[in-house]
């Protein structure tokens, strides 16, 4: 047993970037024509990048080193052949088509199976993937289980699957559910964990219903590391064997190889049989590329078949499950609530409980993303109705408001890129923030784009 209570990152560094650091002054300005839309903030003038884990990774020497040796030959690249065993030999997969990212994987597999009428049952659809379910007139049906809907409820596995819901489902839509699916972890419900019994339910319902089960796997890792940890049955199995049983148990698997590929680009479709690989391969070389790289280059397809690998190294997932614990806690020590339990790849800060004075239709989440900037130089991103929410009535009157289920705010961390001192010195910094709780104020739309309001809306501060 190690006599060291605290848990350390298990790397060193070898390349260094460094980080902007501004005054709440210098940073006004910039916010202020940015339309307070941190997507529309230059990454020059952020200290601390949460806006998303997805392809922020920090690479390992390893990866570097796959990189220089590639073969970027068109066909039959010898990268491709490294990746394609990888991803085999954890999935149980053979047939593996890579894509440039997640949702060109999304895209493909749905074009080659979904029709106007569909419906596809998963815990909780990921923004792209309901939105390229919907593109093909097919319906994204959401049956997480009630408590992974209340943000301060304390359960273990909060992505879980309603089972008696989706069995229900199932027995009634069979004719219309050409796969259904279930998202590890679940991000749209703040990256909550399934447990490994809640996969094995599933997969024996659509079993039941000869109804193909597909996994989205961008977080497998990091899913299979909170079941060790979680779910008492499985603490003596390695994370490796829990994320292959997952795979087991499903007939494919999607990923956006962004997050627990530890890569800066990349996705890919992995499936069990072959019924629909070659309109999938067909689609593929349309519009993505050659089925020996996908819209990637071999020198990505290296360095994922090396962070598959590694991201499954319990000494990092204890780490990264650290970090989120530990910023969690502390956000909460400081009178910051956040969703219960943590997950692993971000931690959200329940901004309707924290700033309760501010309507839905001031936008909460937005305003203390705001002043997240403001003071401390995060970027984070809101998950509320900034994003979600919308008037009935064309914005006229605020009872006609329809909000977001949540009031969120995600600080998605990247992967092994910041360290304890820099998460010390923001948790130093919330003090100040709760101390001004009551003095914020909410937003006002100013610019209300059409579509994905949040990446080009803009606001202004009420007040
Ligand atoms: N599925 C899940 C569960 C995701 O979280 C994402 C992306 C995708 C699919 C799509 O993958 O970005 O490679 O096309 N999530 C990012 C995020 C964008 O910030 O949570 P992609």
């Amino acid at each position: 047993m190690s006599q060291h209570r605290t848990i350390i990152e298990p790397f060193k560094i070898k390349v260094v970037e460094p980080l902007t650091i501004l005054s709440r002054q210098e940073r006004e300005p910039i916010l202020k024509s940015a339309g307070y839309n941190l997507f529309l903030v230059s990454s020059s003038a952020v200290t601390f990048d949460f806006l998303t884990d997805s392809g922020t990774t920090a690479m390992s020497a390893n990866q570097w080193a796959a990189m220089m040796v590639a073969d970027e030959s068109y066909a039959g690249s010898r990268s491709f052949a490294k990746f394609e065993r990888v991803v085999r030999n954890l999935t149980g997969y053979e047939n593996v088509i890579p894509t440039h990212q997640g949702r060109a994987a999304e895209r493909l597999l749905f074009e080659a199976v979904l029709k106007p009428g569909m419906k596809v049952p998963s815990n909780n659809h990921f923004d792209t993937t309901r939105a390229n379910i919907e593109h093909l007139g097919a319906e994204a049906v959401d049956l997480v289980i009630a408590e992974g809907r209340d943000p301060s409820l304390n359960h273990p596995f909060k992505g879980n699957i309603d089972t008696n819901a989706l069995d229900l489902f199932c027995a009634k839509e069979r004719a219309k559910i050409p796969f259904g699916m279930i998202t590890i972890t679940n991000n749209t419900g703040g990256g909550q964990p399934v447990s490994l019994e809640n996969v094995r339910e599933a997969s024996r319902i659509y079993k039941k219903h000869g109804i193909p089960f597909i996994v989205d796997a961008c977080r497998f890792a990091e899913n299979a590391y909170l079941i060790k940890v979680r779910e008492a049955a499985q603490t003596a199995r390695s994370a490796r064997e829990i994320a292959m049983e997952i795979f087991s148990l499903a007939d494919g698997c999607m990923m956006s190889a962004k997050k627990d590929g530890l890569v800066n680009i990349g996705g890919f479709i992995a499936l069990r049989d072959t019924t629909w690989v070659e309109s999938l391969r067909s689609l593929l070389i349309l519009t993505e590329g050659f089925p020996t790289y996908g819209g990637l280059a071999a020198r990505d397809l290296e360095a994922l078949a090396v962070g598959l690998e590694e991201v499954l190294d319990e000494r990092y997932l204890e780490y990264r499950t650290a970090v989120t614990r530990y910023m969690a806690e502390g956000l909460n020590k400081a009178g910051i609530p956040t969703v219960q339990p943590p997950g692993a790849h971000a931690v959200y800060i329940d901004a309707r409980a924290f700033l309760p004075h501010i309507p839905p239709h001031q936008f909460p989440g937005q305003s203390l993303a705001c002043e997240l900037f403001l003071s401390e130089g995060i970027r984070s991103c809101e998950i509320g109705s900034a994003m979600f929410g919308h008037y009935t009535d064309g914005g006229k009157d605020p009872k006609s408001f329809v909000p977001s289920q949540m009031e969120l705010v995600r600080l998605a961390f990247p992967r092994r890129v910041y360290t304890q001192s820099h998460f010390d010195y923001i948790l130093e910094g919330m003090v100040d923030l709760v101390s001004k709780r009551d003095a914020m104020r909410g937003m006002r739309l100013t610019y209300d784009p059409p579509f994905l309001r949040h990446f080009t809306a803009r606001f202004e501060p009420l007040g």
